[in-house]
């Protein structure tokens, strides 16, 4: 199958063109952040604006560097939740508008589907089941099992703040610009990792649950008292160590409770490399498998949209005039 997908659950009006969940024919992303840059954070009615601006271009763009036309693709794929509701809804109506002027099947996907299925696209490794994934972005935190592409359990996950909003609360704490994560990763590459001993949230023994707020806390603390007497690199570099930690514990936790052959990082933040590495580094000591997916591919995209439905299949088509965004979206 080739699927057109489209992407506009937060802040990028994402559009591609997949082939077999897997082969990217064209992968399409326009970010806002000059947009939102000046207030800190994204400012959920810019986004839907720019998405409305953006959208129908981006489709033309993703369709004409696939050299495909919307008569000659199989069906269309849409995030229909969880985000940004207004930003949601643009997605969403284009891609009814399309499917049935086109008249062509519709996918609905779960953003966070999505991001499990992008360490897939484009490579030859087709998914083998169960896989254990860690999808660490910036709404969400949690370990997932997934015995199928359509029978994923929660099976650990974040009590507090997600891990991608950690490092965007504390890159705020050290005056950096938005988007945070990036830029405190920069920082930290000049930092030393155990300059500070930040606290690792650590639950009773087996247990899979994660915490990053009290890390936060901490870290706030720590600038109120030291009044800059420390490099800041070496705080950045700390806190991530301790983020990094806590998430490989998680994982490492995970696999003394179930035998898997495949584990897979996905979501924003395994943009990160030293978490990237710790993850494969993980694997080689266990003797398991591990994927990261390849850069562009872990922060939002619309490739990753069409490859969950192209994994899902039956499951994730929908009624091109029932279709809702849903913000709360269940996993
Ligand atoms: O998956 P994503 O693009 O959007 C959500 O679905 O939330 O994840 C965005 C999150 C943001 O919190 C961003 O700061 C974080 O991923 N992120 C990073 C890095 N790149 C993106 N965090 C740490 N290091 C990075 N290199
Ligand atoms: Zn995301």
């Amino acid at each position: 199958m080739i699927l057109l997908g489209i992407e506009t659950s937060c802040d990028d009006t994402a559009t591609a063109v997949v082939r077999d969940g897997r082969y990217v024919l064209s992968n399409v992303s326009t970010n806002q952040d000059a947009f939102h840059a000046k207030y800190g954070g994204i400012v959920p009615e810019i986004a839907s604006r720019r998405h409305v601006a953006l959208l129908s271009a981006a489709v033309d763009d993703a369709l004409g560097r696939a050299k495909m036309s919307l008569a000659a693709i199989d069906g269309i794929a849409v995030t229909a939740g969880p985000g940004l509701i207004g930003s949601l809804v643009v997605g969403v109506a284009a891609a009814k508008a399309l499917a049935f002027a086109a008249r062509k099947p519709l996918y609905a996907v779960n953003h966070l589907h999505g991001h499990i299925f992008a360490a897939f696209l484009d490579t030859d490794r087709e998914p083998t089941y169960p896989f254990l994934t860690l999808l660490v972005s910036g709404g969400h935190t949690q370990l997932v099992d997934v015995a199928s592409a359509t029978e994923l359990t929660v099976i650990g996950k974040t009590r507090d703040d997600a891990a991608g909003e950690a490092f965007d609360k504390t890159a705020r704490l050290l005056d950096l610009p938005f988007p945070g994560g990036p830029a405190l990763e920069a920082l930290a590459r000049d930092g030393n990792p155990r300059a500070i001993a930040f606290p690792r949230y650590t639950p009773g023994a087996g247990a899979l649950d994660l915490s990053f707020s009290g890390l936060k806390t901490s870290v706030r603390t720590f600038l109120e008292n030291d009044r800059g007497a420390t490099a800041r690199a070496d705080i950045a570099a700390s806190f991530q160590a301790a983020v990094v930690d806590v998430l490989i514990d998680r994982v490492s936790r995970a696999l003394n409770a179930r035998d898997y052959a495949l584990i897979v990082l996905s979501g924003g933040v395994a943009a990160n490399t030293v978490l990237a590495d710790a993850f494969r580094a993980l694997g080689a000591k266990r003797g398991v498998e591990a994927l990261v997916p390849e850069r562009r591919f872990c922060t939002d995209n619309a490739a990753m949209i069409a490859a969950a439905a192209e994994r899902r299949g039956a499951v994730a088509r929908v009624d091109a005039f029932a279709l809702t965004a849903n913000p709360n979206l269940p996993f």
